[in-house]
């Protein structure tokens, strides 16, 4: 199964993202990940995105379109099926995913689209928490690591501090819409409520999953 998950940041992309993962099988492909993954190693790639990144501007296309084609010619591709979290994010990107798809001969069977009220992003971002060792995503409120937790076994992205998040959500806004009709005309979006408890969000993920599986 191949599949989009769009939405907002923080509308719960990555959140959901690791739980259709785990129930599904699928290989999550995040192109934020990827960027922050090149940024720890200081990489060439991750010195550019990092000065695009750290100002909530999106990195170039031709470079995020070259890593998701590279990634989506690997050979588990084929066979588990993908997820593309957080691309594309131009409509740009949409006609290069489009392309390459054909080119490797992959049909997409659905975009998941997390609709959320922009206004409770800031909080949902300001909040989030990211475990060091294991990566795994929290929220200080809204989902909170079980038991006492320390602090320090945590962090928080440097694009998560307010000036930064709104340049982010301002750039998303603008560029999502023609994304989102991209797909529409094509019969492939399927809207999922995010303002509701992340467990419910999964509840209704699952059924759209389950009714393109059969
Ligand atoms: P990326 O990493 O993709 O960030 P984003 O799209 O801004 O989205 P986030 O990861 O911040 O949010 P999310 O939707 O995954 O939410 P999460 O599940 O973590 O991209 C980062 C940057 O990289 C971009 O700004 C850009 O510069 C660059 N980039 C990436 N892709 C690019 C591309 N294609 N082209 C160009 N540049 C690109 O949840 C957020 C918080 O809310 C968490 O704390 C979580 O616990 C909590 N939460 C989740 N769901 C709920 C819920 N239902 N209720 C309450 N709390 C919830
Ligand atoms: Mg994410």
């Amino acid at each position: 199964m191949n599949l989009l998950i769009m939405g907002l940041p923080g509308a719960g992309k990555g959140t959901q993202a690791s739980k259709i993962v785990d129930a599904f099988g699928v290989a999550h492909i995040s192109t934020g990940d990827m960027f922050r993954a090149a940024m720890a190693n200081q990489t060439e790639m991750g010195t550019l995105a990092k000065s695009f990144i750290d100002k909530g501007e999106l990195v170039p296309d031709e470079v995020t379109n070259g890593i998701v084609k590279e990634r989506l010619a690997e050979n588990d591709i084929a066979e588990k099926g993908f997820l593309l979290d957080g691309y594309p994010r131009t409509i740009e990107q949409a006609f290069a995913l489009d392309q390459t798809l054909s080119d490797l001969g992959i049909e997409l069977d659905g975009v998941i689209n997390i609709e959320v009220d922009p206004s409770c992003l800031l909080e949902r971002l300001s909040g989030r928490i990211i475990h060091r060792e294991t990566g795994e995503t929290f929220h200080k409120v809204f989902n909170p690591p079980v038991g006492d937790y320390n602090e320090d076994d945590y962090y928080q992205r440097e694009d998560d501090k307010p000036e930064t998040v709104k340049r982010r959500l301002d750039v998303n806004i603008a560029q999502g819409e023609p994304i989102i009709n991209h797909y529409r005309e094509k019969g492939l979006v399927f809207d999922i409520e995010g303002n509701q408890d992340i467990n419910d969000v999964f509840e209704d993920v699952k059924k759209v999953i389950s009714s393109l599986n059969n």
